[in-house]
């Protein structure tokens, strides 16, 4: 464990919303504003002095209650939003200092998400959607081809290549949305309530595959609000009101958060 290579290394990270009158997110991530508890002058901290390490390898589920800054990190770690303090350090580059061009390059090329409500596009195949990433990075036809259908066998939708979005089950559709996520081989899947659209038969299944690519070395990092599902993960990080209150390995409850740190760590909060 200890030997584990750091992915992501986040210092000191706060984030303070000035709050305008739209009340959501501009990414889309946020989806509750009105109920925030640490709002004043018109600020929201939404994320207060966070210290987290994620290694290679990694599958942490992020919890806790609704307001307290899940989808804030998430969206900072996937280069969606910015800090508004503190560090953060993805494959060793400091991507916190870089442009928005060059974050934009960095989160086409070592990140891929998955949304709660999946955001497949309707009047596209699903072997038009999975390519879609590819052909923003300039991968040529014969080779978009191939990486499609590999990934397509990976979660099990080769079948149903030529489909609609509409003509498939929420788990289903979830899954071509891992496919998406997943053909670029990003270094980080990120996920922000993967199963929340779904019922339990689905979302079993969307776990399943989670944990799946997980052993297979894919690093995950999932927002979600069912502690059922924090379980398919090795750590869990709970976050209230905008700090870490815990972080620990899934395999080892018994340990305090302190001492249970293997990968994912609590540098003072
Ligand atoms: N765009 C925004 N503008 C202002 N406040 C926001 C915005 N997005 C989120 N917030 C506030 O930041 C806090 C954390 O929100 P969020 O990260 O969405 O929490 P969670 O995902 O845990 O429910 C909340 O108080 C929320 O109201
Ligand atoms: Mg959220």
């Amino acid at each position: 464990m200890t030997n584990q290579k750091a992915l992501i290394k986040i210092t000191q990270l706060s984030k303070v919303y000035q709050n305008v009158n739209t009340g959501s997110n501009s990414k889309g991530l946020s989806q509750n504003p009105s109920e925030d508890k640490s709002s004043n002058n018109g600020k929201t901290q939404a994320l207060n002095n966070i210290n987290l390490t994620i290694n290679q390898g990694d599958y942490l589920a992020i919890q806790g209650p609704s307001g307290g800054g899940k989808s804030t990190l998430l969206s900072i770690i996937g280069l969606l939003d910015n800090a508004s303090s503190g560090d953060y350090y993805l494959s060793d580059v400091c991507v916190s200092k870089l442009s928005a061009t060059q974050m934009a390059k960095v989160r086409n090329r070592e990140i891929g998400f998955i949304f709660q409500d999946f955001n497949l596009i309707g009047d596209m195949t699903v072997s038009q959607n999975v390519e879609l990433p590819l052909i923003y990075r300039g991968v040529k036809k014969a080779e978009r081809k191939a990486k499609v259908a590999e990934v397509l066998k990976r979660v099990n939708m080769s079948e149903r290549a030529e489909h609609l979005p509409n003509q498939l089950s929420g788990g289903q559709q979830q899954r071509v949305a891992v496919a998406r996520a997943l053909v670029g081989k990003p270094t980080l899947l990120l996920a922000d309530e993967p199963t929340g659209n779904l019922d339990s038969t689905n979302g079993d299944s969307v776990m399943q595959l989670l944990s799946e690519l997980n052993q297979q070395g894919v690093t995950i990092c999932m927002v979600t609000h069912d502690s059922r599902y924090a379980h398919f993960a090795k750590n869990t990080l709970n976050l209230f009101d905008g700090k870490v209150v815990s972080n620990v390995s899934t395999n080892d409850e018994q340990i305090s958060p302190k001492q249970a740190i293997p990968s994912a760590m609590i540098l003072g909060a």
